[in-house]
């Protein structure tokens, strides 16, 4: 199957304006300003549930846990980065966040599940959701203007669902608790490799011999 979504937010489709093409630059700046506040949300999540639910004992007894996007290749350093062309970049990118659909949703409906009400928190995380859909969407406007094409159903599954619907507090809590990190840590790792790329297009566009894409 083909990523094959609506571009509403980036002007793609739009009829009435059939000849007025958003420049790919100005697409990155979009996506990259998408992204960047998608990160601080996601980061304001995670403190939020880290200062209320840490426990110390979580990495005693359970020990770190992989992401569930662990077994996508991404490259770590910026030296790495900037050795990646630009397409794998993307892929690598939009496979992060397909994979990132299904837990969203249900770590939204578990923050609201919480005792005690955090609708702030709830509020955030149901942006960073709305938000991961809307990055996608440009994402694959960018692409397409190279005819390439993403197979929408090859990411890593999720299989944290019984541990986060768990009836064990602590092993619910800690779900939660890894999720939101991992969040964290991806949107940041989105947000890093798209400035990189929106780096390189304006480079190419004005030939600046000195800026330094990563
Ligand atoms: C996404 O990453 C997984 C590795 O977990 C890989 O099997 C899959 O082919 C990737 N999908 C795309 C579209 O690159
Ligand atoms: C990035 O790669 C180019 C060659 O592709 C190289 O000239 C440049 O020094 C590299 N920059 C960094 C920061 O590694
Ligand atoms: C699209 O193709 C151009 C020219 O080959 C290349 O420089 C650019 O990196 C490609 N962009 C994407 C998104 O693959």
């Amino acid at each position: 199957m083909l990523l094959l979504l609506p571009n509403l937010l980036f002007g793609e489709n739009v009829v009435s304006k059939p000849t007025v093409m958003v420049s790919t630059e100005d697409l990155y700046n979009r996506v990259v300003e998408q992204s960047h506040i998608t990160y601080n949300l996601a980061a304001d999540v995670f403190h939020e549930f880290d200062v209320k639910f840490f426990k110390r004992s979580w990495f005693t007894h359970r020990g770190p846990r992989l992401c569930h996007t662990a077994s996508i290749p991404t490259p770590g350093s910026l030296a790495e980065i900037n050795e990646t062309n630009t397409e794998d970049l993307l892929k690598a990118i939009i496979n992060i966040s397909l994979a990132w659909e299904e837990p969203l949703k249900h770590l939204v409906s578990a923050l609201a599940a919480l005792p005690g009400g955090f609708d702030e928190m709830v509020k955030i995380a149901s942006n960073v959701k709305d938000r991961n859909r809307v990055l996608l969407e440009g994402l694959e406007t960018i692409l397409s203007r190279n005819q390439t094409e993403v197979e929408e159903n090859a990411y890593p599954a999720w299989s944290g669902l019984d541990d986060l619907q768990s009836s064990d507090e602590d092993t619910h809590l800690f779900a939660m608790y890894m999720l939101c990190r991992c969040l964290k840590r991806d949107t940041h790792k989105i947000d890093t490799y798209l400035k990189v790329l929106r780096c390189r297009v304006a480079h190419k566009n004005a030939k600046m011999s000195a800026l330094k894409c990563g």
